[in-house]
């Protein structure tokens, strides 16, 4: 009688130390965000939640989007992001220094011979459109806060990365750049699932 209830308790706390485990394990994987009565995300709470946002953080954070908003002076080339060449930088206008004009080698279109990507009014994205750097939770508040993305709700958020011209080059980039791996039809349905969703940010 007594061996049984032993067998019995030692089964329930095998039981209880599974479920700790298992308990642990699924919380070190996910985000914790505070708004989770659980303390961390759940597949079902991810649905609607700020991971809706981390498709399109990785598109921004690509190379092609990155290159033009960085968080100083600098324009970056290429996929490792180094300084551009030529010590170009922004200049008063995001068009560069005197004789270092984004315009005098950037064209409208990207050039076939010398590989010089180009787009209508190439240049550099002003500084409080700066991204190089941040988690997903600050790019996130980045690029909704109006006094810092040109005065965009989430609407024309939306609408600037699905027509505009500097925005679609980075799928047609010319030379051997590599274009922003998702599908532009896909990033823009991930756009407006989460316009839809109210553009919620991710926590981290
Ligand atoms: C050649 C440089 C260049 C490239 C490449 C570029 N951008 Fe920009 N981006 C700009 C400039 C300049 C502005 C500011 C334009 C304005 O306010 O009218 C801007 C503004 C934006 C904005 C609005 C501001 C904000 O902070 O929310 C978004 C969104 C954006 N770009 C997304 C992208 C994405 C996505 C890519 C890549 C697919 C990309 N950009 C590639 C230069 C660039
Ligand atoms: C003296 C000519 C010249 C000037 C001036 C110039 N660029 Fe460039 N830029 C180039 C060349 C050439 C490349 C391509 C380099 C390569 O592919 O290795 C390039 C590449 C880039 C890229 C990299 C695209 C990518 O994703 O790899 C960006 C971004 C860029 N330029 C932005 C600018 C901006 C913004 C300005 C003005 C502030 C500017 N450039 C001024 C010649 C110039």
């Amino acid at each position: 009688m007594a061996q049984g209830r032993m067998r019995l308790t030692a089964g329930l706390s095998a039981a209880f130390a599974v479920v700790t485990v298992a308990g642990m394990l699924e919380s070190a994987g996910p985000a914790r965000i505070s708004g989770s009565p659980f303390g961390y995300v759940t597949p079902a709470l991810a649905a609607d939640n700020g991971d809706l946002f981390a498709p399109i953080a990785e598109v921004l954070r690509h190379p092609r989007c990155m290159n033009c908003h960085p968080r100083d002076d600098r324009p970056r080339q290429g996929e490792d992001r180094h300084p551009h060449q030529q010590n170009v930088v922004r200049g008063d206008d995001g068009l560069g220094f005197t004789n270092m004009r984004c315009t005098s080698c950037h064209r409208e279109e990207n050039n076939a011979y010398s590989a010089v990507p180009g787009a209508p009014t190439w240049h550099l994205a002003p500084l409080s459109m700066g991204w190089q750097g941040l988690n997903n939770a600050d790019l996130c508040a980045a690029l909704k806060d109006e006094k810092r993305n040109g005065g965009r709700n989430v609407a024309a958020l939306v609408e600037h990365m699905d027509k505009d011209k500097l925005v679609l080059w980075g799928w047609e980039p010319g030379g051997k750049r590599a274009p922003v791996s998702t599908p532009h039809d896909q990033f823009v349905k991930q756009l407006k699932d989460w316009a839809a969703a109210d553009a919620p940010c991710p926590k981290s």
